[in-house]
């Protein structure tokens, strides 16, 4: 692979380091006006700098003029559910009349919907609605994507979800970090006897995804008539058993005590916490957990938003994340998130990019690599339809993203 110099950046804007950055630091963004960049032939960074950029031996390195454009790193969704068969539309018309998202799951429709048609399709046709979403994500600037399971609910669906996520990791230039959500509900054969479903999750599947190596994360929905707070704790404790590392998704519709546990449990990340409480923020803060913020559920739910100042306030680092999902989120435009993310949260448009670049690397454990530009990281970043930072937000729906690099290669251009 050729080393990569992209000069004539306009602006260039990251934020630094190779860990979550929490209350004030998250808005902290390096600035650099009329900038470069350069990879080593790995595709990594090894130098930036201002001003006219360093003379290179001819034909050594790959020469991208940004034309004066805003740079940043590429953006990381640290939450997605990205696979799964079917649609729910009919669900739409359901809310518009008033039915609540637990009321139509309680119903057998929502989640166990969409696990009837992903347990119907074929690891084809899943690869195949998968890929129509990460071609679209990349096109809006996703470089790295978190991938849930937990539309199966079976041992077969769920281990066919994660070969999928598997497969599209090695076949697209977007990285995709597997999670494994066989707790996203009880399915219905399971109904009458949840226990027994909870036994075989934690003492038979989590072992064999975590021994042939399909997931990295384990996660829960702890939700009223979902998953209780209990329930959750031992399922993740049983992931951490075998080394997956816990997430939780909490605090979405009503408080039952998930965000809680991040503390003792040292979760990774605790994600939605729309209706997240001062104890659970605490319990965050504790836990060293990036709190990953969902504001495009919210609005698709119609809810309130989640606590951001707050958290910021706390000290607890805040992740902003897609949420991509056929329920409650059918959309995977983060730059729209973005945008939600100042208006609704009240982040500043630095705190908001720290949010969806190096905030989101660690919610999937990889700030260490990803998430900033500075030397030593990977080159994947976005050189957009903006001079400046404040128009990434500001416009709304557009898709602004003009080149988008990965690993020092252009993988997409608009
Ligand atoms: O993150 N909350 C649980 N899971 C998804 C929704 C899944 C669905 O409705 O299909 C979420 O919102
Ligand atoms: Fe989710």
């Amino acid at each position: 692979m050729r080393k990569l110099l992209l000069h004539n950046i306009g602006l260039l804007a990251t934020p630094q380091g190779f860990a979550a950055r929490a209350g004030a630091s998250q808005g902290e963004i390096l600035k650099l006006e009329n900038a470069w960049l350069m990879t080593d032939e790995n595709g990594r960074i090894t130098e930036i700098g201002r001003g006219a950029c360093p003379e290179t031996e001819p034909g050594a390195y790959r020469v991208i003029d940004a034309d004066g454009r805003l740079v940043t790193p590429g953006l990381i969704d640290a939450h997605t559910h990205l696979i799964f068969g079917g649609w729910r539309q009919n669900e739409f018309g359901l809310k518009l009349h008033g039915a609540t998202y637990l009321e139509i799951l309680a119903a057998g429709g929502g989640i166990l919907s969409t696990v009837r048609s992903t347990r119907a399709a074929s690891e084809e046709e899943l690869k195949a609605q998968a890929s129509g979403a990460l071609k679209e994500m990349l096109s809006f600037g996703v470089t790295t994507c978190e991938a849930k399971s937990g539309y199966g609910l079976d041992r077969g669906t769920e281990l066919k979800q994660l070969r999928v996520i598997r497969e599209l990791d090695r076949e697209w230039p977007i990285d995709l970090v597997p999670t494994y959500l066989g707790a996203h509900a009880v399915p219905a054969e399971w109904k009458e006897d949840r226990e027994e479903y909870i036994r075989r999750l934690t003492e038979e599947w989590i072992p064999e995804i975590a021994r042939e190596g399909l997931a990295e994360f384990c996660d829960v929905f702890c939700e009223k008539g979902v998953f209780t707070a209990e329930e959750s704790r031992r399922i993740l404790e049983a992931g951490k058993r075998h080394g997956l590392l816990p997430k939780i998704h909490a605090d979405e519709i009503e408080a039952i005590g998930g965000t809680e546990l991040t503390a003792e449990l040292k979760a990774v990340s605790a994600e939605h916490l729309i209706v997240c409480r001062e104890s659970g923020i605490e319990a965050m803060a504790k836990g060293g957990t990036v709190a990953c913020l969902l504001p495009m559920t919210s609005f698709y739910l119609g809810s309130t938003y989640a606590p951001a100042r707050q958290m910021i306030d706390a000290g607890v680092p805040v992740a902003v994340a897609s949420d991509y999902n056929p329920g409650s989120c059918p959309g995977l435009n983060l730059q729209l998130a973005m945008t939600v993310a100042c208006l609704k949260y009240r982040l500043t448009p630095e705190e908001m990019l720290t949010a969806v670049t190096l905030n989101a690397a660690a919610a999937i454990r990889r700030a260490d690599r990803i998430g900033s530009l500075e030397p030593g990281k990977q080159a994947d970043l976005v050189i957009w339809k903006a001079r400046d930072l404040d128009y990434l937000p500001y416009r709304l729906g557009s898709n602004l993203a003009y080149f988008v690099i990965k690993n020092g290669e252009v993988v997409c251009a608009n």
